[in-house]
């Protein structure tokens, strides 16, 4: 027998992320007509998740032009960044407040945030909306954060829980953070209206909270600068605040892994320590985060040319999300909610036996939780997706 220390063995077996292993089964079905709505990975009418043409434009002049491939520091790309601080804040009197840098993802971003915050006040408590990106509770979790929660959505009736929301910013404490999605909320596709978003700015910066924003689809909601104007009106009104932000969807980097973290402080002293803090935590993780994606869309973001050539590809993919929308609201007015709802998420008030159904009698593979990725539909698989969900419910 081996008699070596066996620590490994005192760790309990972990199952694998229920979402990610849908990609697996979905690959293993060979029925024909099967239906992928489960991971949030825009497809096109006909099915398939192309490179961007703007970023196989910007990999080209890269793979002329890129004359190293010398580390970066920890902060990454800093072209990309300051072009994507332009992208998700316009111009803003708060600049001198704003630091930052690249992440692996907005995955990365998020872990930095908590990790910050976990720093500066070990086992703070984090307001999060129910439900929300399950993801979200591993990265909060395994940093030592309490989550507290609240209901967001109401899967029955369709509806925001807004005075849930307001409520629990009322009962929250002096320093306690608050997670919320800026647009396109990934799993319901409910976000707040504008007036929602200053009321909820206003509570949070007279209560003393932190915002922990997570923005990860702008551009598929309601446009480039609809889809930040949350994210702008809380950054207006807070002395800090942090965005975790992702490029995955709206560049089409997905296994690029390109991401952001911006932290607001409440002066450019401040802002200086955070971001000492914001670097030396990058460093401990990974480093410096990958730069081929941060690359390609600092290229893009740089050029007149490329970025209109993926402002017009951005827009024809929200298009076709709202196409798919109206289109399954058209087919079955039980759909109806989902017309006035956006971004690539809605979710359905099925339980997962019912999700399950749907996957072994209708091949039609979805989240455990309801959540429907209507990227994933086109015209005709969506007639399909109405019959399969109308035998089921
Ligand atoms: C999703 O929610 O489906 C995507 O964000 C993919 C992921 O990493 O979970």
């Amino acid at each position: 027998m081996n008699t070596n220390v066996g620590l490994l063995e005192a760790l309990a077996p972990q199952a694998p992320d229920a979402l990610l292993a849908l990609i697996g089964m979905y690959a293993a079905d060979f029925r024909p007509g099967k239906i992928d709505v489960g991971v949030g990975v825009y497809k096109t009418a006909t099915g398939t998740t192309p490179v961007f043409g703007a970023v196989k434009a910007a990999e080209r002049l890269l793979l002329d032009e890129q004359s190293t491939k010398a580390y970066l520091g920890p902060e990454g790309n800093i072209g990309f960044f300051t072009s994507l601080t332009n992208l998700v804040f316009g111009v803003r009197d708060f600049q001198s407040r704003l630091t930052g840098l690249q992440t692996p993802g907005g995955t990365g971003a998020l872990r930095l945030a908590a990790e910050l915050i976990a720093l500066a006040k070990p086992g703070a408590r984090i307001l999060v909306g129910t439900p929300t990106w399950p993801n979200h509770m591993s990265i909060l979790t395994t940093t030592g954060l309490e989550i507290v929660n609240y209901r967001y959505f109401d899967a029955a009736t369709q509806t925001l829980c807004f005075d849930k929301l307001m409520s629990a910013l009322d009962e929250a404490e002096h320093g306690d953070v608050v997670l919320l999605q800026g647009s396109c909320h990934n799993p319901v596709g409910i976000d707040l209206s504008e007036a929602q978003w200053l009321l909820v700015a206003k509570r949070m910066a007279e209560r003393g909270l932190l915002p922990l924003l997570d923005l990860a689809y702008q551009g598929l909601g309601s446009g480039l600068d609809a889809d930040a104007l949350g994210t702008r009106i809380v950054f207006d009104y807070v002395g800090e605040a942090l965005l975790a932000y992702s490029c995955d969807k709206n560049f089409g980097l997905y296994r690029e892994r390109t991401g952001a973290l911006f932290a607001l402080s409440r002066n450019a002293a401040a802002a200086s320590i955070t971001q000492s803090n914001l670097l030396m935590l990058a460093r401990a993780n990974w480093s410096m985060p990958p730069d081929h994606g941060a690359a390609a869309v600092r290229l893009i973001l740089e050029s007149d040319a490329l970025t209109l050539q993926w402002r017009t590809e951005l827009e024809m993919m929200q298009q076709r999300i709202v196409e798919v929308r109206n289109c399954l609201a058209d087919l079955d007015p039980w759909f109806e909610p989902f017309r006035n709802q956006q971004g690539m998420f809605s979710m359905l008030p099925l339980n997962p036996d019912q999700v399950r159904v749907l996957r072994e009698q209708h091949a039609v593979y979805m989240a455990g939780s309801g959540r429907v990725n209507l990227a994933g539909l086109t015209r005709q698989s969506a007639a399909l997706f109405a019959t399969a969900i109308a035998a089921v419910r």
